[in-house]
């Protein structure tokens, strides 16, 4: 055997993204108006980034291209190097709200998934209770959606989507029904799960202020037909939102809006 061959082949990095030329246009009033107009972009494997934009510049557009549920005019969407066709087990999808089935108790809304994927009925509960430990929902397994309040729901669709172990998250203002009280927690639950499960985390957000607490980079879109812009976040984690190059931070994003 030679030397080389007794070395460990480094893991392979997964859950890399890269957006190439994507265009997409929807009618109105009887016209063909562009949203998002040649997007290129590579995210990196594990990499968390923000999206932010004024309302109808096209989010939610790129969030569904990416995961799958609609296509580009032009274009295309590459996960790992191979271009995607359509919805993909590697990649989770987190909505505004948990969208929970009712008649079932939190351990089986999110063991369910799994068993769908065909993983056994004992090895999905076991999975599915270490993702809902992980959310800090353990004393919760037997209740049902209804007996939870808005950011335990939101808790459950999280340990929902981690537990089919995606590569990718991609969260379309996952926090943006919660009161503010409960979405500062949930932003600190989300940096944690981030960091501990290692996905590449896609995020959509109208709150500037939760895009530097969460991501690398900010991916700002416009209405205006303007190019999209991205801003790097480079400060320390944890975040500290009191921190001077914080509160910087959100004076530069705000201005990229006009607003101060
Ligand atoms: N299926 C569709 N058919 C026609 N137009 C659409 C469709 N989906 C989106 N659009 C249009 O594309 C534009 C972008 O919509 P999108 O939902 O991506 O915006 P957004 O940035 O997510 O906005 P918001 O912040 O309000 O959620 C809007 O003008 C919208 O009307
Ligand atoms: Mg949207």
């Amino acid at each position: 055997m030679t030397r080389e061959a007794t070395i460990p082949a480094a893991p392979t990095v997964r859950g890399e993204v890269a957006l190439r030329g994507l265009s997409k246009s929807f009618p109105l009033q009887g016209r063909l108006r562009p949203v998002l107009r040649d997007i290129d972009l590579e995210i990196r494997a594990g990499e968390a980034l923000a999206i932010v934009g004024p309302s109808g510049c096209g989010k939610t557009t790129l969030l569904r291209l990416l995961a799958g549920l609609d296509t580009p005019d032009r274009g295309e969407v590459l996960i790992d190097a191979r271009p995607i066709s359509g919805v993909g087990t590697e990649r989770a999808v987190i909505y505004q709200e948990p969208r929970l089935l009712p008649w079932l108790t939190v351990l089986d809304n999110v063991a369910f998934g799994l068993e769908l994927r065909g993983v056994s009925h004992a090895e999905a509960r076991a999975r599915a209770r270490r993702q809902i430990e992980l959310v800090g929902l353990g004393a919760f397994e037997a209740a049902y959606p209804r007996q939870l309040s808005g950011g335990m729901a939101q808790r459950v669709g999280i340990a929902r989507a981690l537990a089919v172990q995606p590569e990718i998250l991609l969260l379309d203002e996952p926090l943006g029904a919660l009161d503010a009280m409960t979405k500062l927690t949930m932003q600190e639950e989300l940096a944690r799960i981030w960091r501990e499960q290692k996905v590449t985390m896609i995020l959509v957000t109208h709150d500037l202020e939760e895009a530097i607490f969460l991501a690398d980079r900010v991916l700002v879109l416009s209405t205006d037909g303007s190019a999209p812009t991205t801003i790097p976040v480079d400060l320390p984690r944890p975040r500290d939102r009191n921190a001077p190059e914080f509160v910087a931070m959100r004076r530069t994003l705000m201005g990229k809006f006009g607003l101060h």
